[in-house]
């Protein structure tokens, strides 16, 4: 199991992320040292009110039944893509070169047709794509959003049904200069090793390998003479790694006005994959929501002086009290069972083979237990990457203020970061910066105004403290985990990993993630109730480390069951959507 991975030979394997998710992947790990944590005890004796399932004999939810593998009847590729040896090599000489192709972005970066040659290498990707994949050049539709997104339209032969969405990001994060020494091939090389299986280099997990993955997949069922009804696009940004601000938004934009609300059959992008959660037992975490987004810059407004005759409090003093009234008091955990980590511990709790049966009972009755649930939480929340996915967190990112050693600070400002829990919003994440804002105003005669002008406290002498939000993305809509469209998302992993991957006597099991970061899928929320993250990659808890760091690489097995899931997806939802 992935907590234990030390123990036994690391599989091989696939993970797909970026560091901004890395809380949510890690998270998958800590859940497996969590459920084989010997000191996990059942929790006490219930006291007081009777609980409400009564004595004996609790009952137990049941949510992590195997389910039937969707089989496709056109089926020309899949057992190639998986296991011939010369398509194999291909793609790995196809990712490679994808990898050698530089396509870094920054934090800030210039609009495409003021700035050319900062996007040097964007436009070798492109020709470096027309000349890979011929089929997909001159049969499908290319146009170019805002210069650089590429969208491609495979026109289905029955127009009325919705499209399928694919997506994924041309953009790597940059390599630090002063690692460099440490990376085990350069950075850029795409160099396969056949040692480990694996390839690597900036963008090899992160994500050429799904933006490949994606190509190949089409690329072949071109070959293999597929005609699909149901349109085919694909929409890959270019700055993902920046927010999506020029890619992705533009894009969404784009499609939005093409198609309108509510207009695509289903939207797949980066995220997860499958965990190994004990020994021959898997689970698909395809994510199915994020959390949300929220920067606000407070400032403590005082007025200037010379420091030989100081007020008691500077606005340093102020602004480190506020922080400490922060950080003293954190959001609470609001854990509710439609939270997608639940899945994965029910899944876990259900079919692991060496977890102790109190642990499963605490998991499993939780739901119909307040003391379990609250036995649960309560370990959650001693876990740091978990405890993040069940509340809203804060993080005091910079801070500014003063600049002379004999002159009081006029301003100190400071930017607090928080991530939305599901089921809070960004007002609330406000409402509660404002009330720890008017406390400490009110302590120390300050006014307080919000957003820069709105009063809520007159300015006094002294001046006063302000709270204005610069960015907000509320928590994403959580996409459905049953009814059609999951089924068929779900059946056709199912059949790729089943019948396709794992050939012996493995288990697998589907579930959903949820995501502490933000893919470019915050621009289309409008375009599609079904938006899943996910790669079809086996994910390793190797890998973990070294996404947008040093060492990223990718197993070429799960590169090619992400080809394969894609392939047969596309196939599923012509023939069974
Ligand atoms: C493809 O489909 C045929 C006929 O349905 C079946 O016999 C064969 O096993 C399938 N191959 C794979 C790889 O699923
Ligand atoms: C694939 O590449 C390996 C070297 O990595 C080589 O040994 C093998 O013969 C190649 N297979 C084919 C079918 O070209
Ligand atoms: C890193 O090295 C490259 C190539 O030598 C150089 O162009 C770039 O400016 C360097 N970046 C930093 C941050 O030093
Ligand atoms: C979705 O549409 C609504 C109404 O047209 C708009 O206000 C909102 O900004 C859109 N959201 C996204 C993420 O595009
Ligand atoms: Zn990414």
């Amino acid at each position: 199991m992935i907590g234990l991975a030390e123990k036994k030979a690391p599989k091989k394997s696939l993970w797909q992320r970026h560091r901004t998710f890395l809380g949510g992947v890690v998270a998958l790990i800590i859940i497996g040292t969590f459920l084989l944590e010997q000191s996990f005890h059942p929790p006490p004796p219930h006291h007081g009110a009777k609980p409400p399932h009564g004595g004996k004999g609790h009952r137990q939810s049941n949510k992590c039944k195997k389910i039937e593998p969707l089989i496709p009847s056109f089926n020309r590729s899949i057992d190639i893509i998986l296991h011939d040896s010369t398509f194999r090599n291909s793609s790995i000489e196809k990712l490679s070169n994808a990898i050698k192709i530089p396509t870094v972005v920054q934090d800030e970066n210039p609009e495409p047709a003021e700035d050319p040659d900062y996007y040097e290498h964007f436009y070798v990707l492109h020709e470096y794509l027309e000349k890979t994949f011929p089929h997909v050049h001159e049969q499908l539709q290319l146009e170019k959003i805002n210069e650089l997104g590429l969208l491609y339209t495979w026109e289905g032969s029955e127009p009325e049904l919705k499209p399928l969405l694919l997506m994924a990001h041309q953009d790597v994060v940059p390599v630090n200069n002063e690692t460099i020494s440490s990376w085990n091939f350069p950075p850029f090389s795409g160099h396969y090793d056949p040692e480990t299986d694996f390839v690597w280099g900036r963008g090899s997990n992160d994500c050429k390998n799904l933006l490949i993955a994606e190509f190949e997949a089409v690329e072949q069922l071109l070959i293999d003479g597929f005609k699909p009804k149901r349109t085919v696009v694909m929409s890959l940004g270019f700055d993902e790694e920046a927010s999506g601000i020029l890619g992705a938004s533009s894009l969404a934009s784009f499609l939005h006005e093409r198609y309108g609300d509510d207009s695509i059959y289903s939207i797949i992008d980066e995220g997860e994959g499958i965990v190994e959660v004990d020994k021959d037992v898997f689970v698909a975490t395809p994510i199915n929501t994020e959390k949300g987004y929220v920067d606000f810059e407070i400032s403590i407004l005082g007025h200037g002086g010379h420091s030989s005759v100081p007020p008691e409090h500077t606005t340093i003093g102020i602004a480190s009290e506020l922080i400490t009234e922060f950080e003293a008091n954190p959001f609470d955990y609001e854990f509710e069972f439609d939270n997608p980590i639940y899945g994965l511990l029910t899944c876990t709790a259900e079919h692991s083979k060496s977890l102790s049966k109190d642990v499963k009972k605490t998991i499993l009755g939780a739901p119909f237990c307040p003391r379990r649930k609250d036995k649960l939480v309560d370990y959650m929340s001693k876990q740091p990457h978990l405890r993040s996915l069940i509340r809203t967190t804060q993080a005091v990112d910079i801070i500014n203020g003063g600049v002379k050693a004999n002159a009081l600070p006029e301003t100190t400002r400071f930017l607090i970061n928080h991530r939305v829990n599901l089921h809070s919003s960004v007002s609330e994440v406000f409402e509660r910066n404002l009330e720890y804002a008017k406390k400490v105003a009110k302590k120390y005669g300050y006014g307080l105004s919000k957003n820069g002008n709105d009063f809520i406290i007159p300015e006094t002498d002294l001046g006063h403290i302000d709270v204005t939000l610069l960015r907000e993305l509320e928590p994403a809509p959580l996409s459905p985990s049953s009814g059609p469209v999951w089924d068929v998302l779900a059946g056709t992993i199912q059949d790729v990993f089943e019948n396709g991957v794992l050939q012996n006597n493995e288990e697998f099991y589907i579930t959903t993630g949820l995501f502490s970061g933000n893919t470019d899928t915050k621009y289309y929320w409008n375009l599609s109730k079904n938006i899943y993250r996910f790669v079809g990659s086996i994910v390793d808890a190797d890998l973990l480390k070294t996404l947008h760091s040093v060492n990223e690489h990718v197993d070429v097995p799960g590169h090619l069951s992400a080809i394969a899931f894609v392939y047969e997806y596309i196939v599923n939802v012509n023939e069974y959507a």
